[in-house]
């Protein structure tokens, strides 16, 4: 079988919540066993830039991103993890790719519009308000770290296939004007992992405050599954299991078996707060012995960063020589 190359970044602003975990971390890390897949994960600390101006977060969120990767069980050895900004070439070669890329094509990305849009309902006679060119930019951004490894495979949330689409765009217009140099990637989205709601029912986001953090003490865990909102009928009535978050949430952790069982609980009509403690034990039992070894990791940045390190120089082992190539390519090098 051949291998694949598959990415995957994830931007450093904020903390891990159960949503990421359940949608993106625990598949890639999943993934990353399989031997027929070559798989690098980075911290896209750059892209953070977009979002957030706040050199503290920025540096803090990073941290516990790094140490939640490394605390649920990364294999460091199988798969190239690393920081964004470690990796100097992805930055040239985004220039490289912005000089090839149509501004048309980013007035068509769907973040950019969605500001114009609310600046143009709230009357603004500035309809690129707060738009700055890091914000418009991104999706080159996204297409230089999928590029520079050649990645075939990229897993993403349906809002990012646009984002995919693009850097497909640009590679081919790059490959066109000076050689065949860049597969194009692909958008893998998994349909059996879960979307996750948050405590309002809403998708767990951190743009709706619904989250519910990774790591959180158990005690925190529990009083925000408490705070899940359910609807108010009482216990003995039976109860719909597909319009519940903590149905639904029970269902990204537990069995099939496990599931089964549930169901016939809520046709027998169990009591929210006693569904809600199988909900807490059930998802505090995965996530104990990893909480415990990212409180632990907390506490040992230098092991955090010799790792990001070690990622760093493997990930350049296949970037500084491609990037002479790509430059060869483009006219620009040395004289002798
Ligand atoms: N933009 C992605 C997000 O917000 C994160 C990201 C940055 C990414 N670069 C990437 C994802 C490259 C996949 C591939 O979720």
């Amino acid at each position: 079988m051949t291998q694949s190359t598959i990415l995957t970044g994830i931007t450093t602003t904020g903390t891990p919540h159960l949503g990421n975990y359940v949608g993106a971390i625990r598949p890639a890390i999943e993934a990353s066993k399989q031997n027929n897949v070559s798989p690098f994960y980075f911290l896209a600390d750059y892209h953070a830039l977009i979002k957030c101006n706040d050199p503290e977060k920025v540096h803090q969120s990073s941290l516990e991103i790094a140490a939640t990767w490394l605390a649920l069980g990364l294999d460091t050895d199988n798969a190239t993890f690393y920081r964004q900004s470690d990796v100097p070439e992805i930055m040239e070669l985004s220039w490289m790719l912005t000089c090839v890329t149509a501004k048309g094509l980013m007035n068509r990305s769907h973040a950019y519009k969605a500001m114009v849009a609310e600046n143009e309902e709230a009357a603004n006679n500035d309809a690129d308000k707060g738009i700055s060119m890091g914000l418009f930019s991104y999706p080159i951004l996204m297409a230089a770290d999928m590029l520079i490894f050649n990645a075939n495979k990229v897993p993403v949330g349906k809002d990012q296939i646009q984002h995919i689409e693009m850097a497909r765009d640009i590679a081919s217009r790059f490959n066109h004007i000076y050689g065949e140099h860049f597969t194009l990637p692909e958008a893998i989205i998994d349909d059996k992992a879960s979307i996750l709601s948050g405590l309002d029912g809403r998708k767990m986001s951190k743009s709706y405050n619904n989250t519910i953090p990774l790591f959180v003490p158990e005690k925190k865990l529990k009083k925000l599954i408490n705070k899940i909102k359910t609807n108010s009928l009482e216990p003995g009535e039976p109860k719909d299991t597909e319009t519940c978050t903590l149905f639904s949430t029970y269902k990204a952790f537990a069995s099939e078996k496990e599931v089964a069982e549930i169901r016939k609980q809520y046709a027998a009509g169990i009591a929210w707060g006693e569904m809600k403690k199988v909900l807490f034990e059930k998802i505090n039992a995965e996530i104990t012995p990893a909480r415990e070894r990212y409180e632990n990791l907390l506490n040992e940045p230098e092991f955090i960063e010799q790792k990001l390190q070690e990622g760093a120089v493997k990930a350049r082992a296949i970037t500084q020589p491609f990037l002479v190539e790509l430059r060869k390519a483009i006219g620009i090098h040395r004289f002798s």
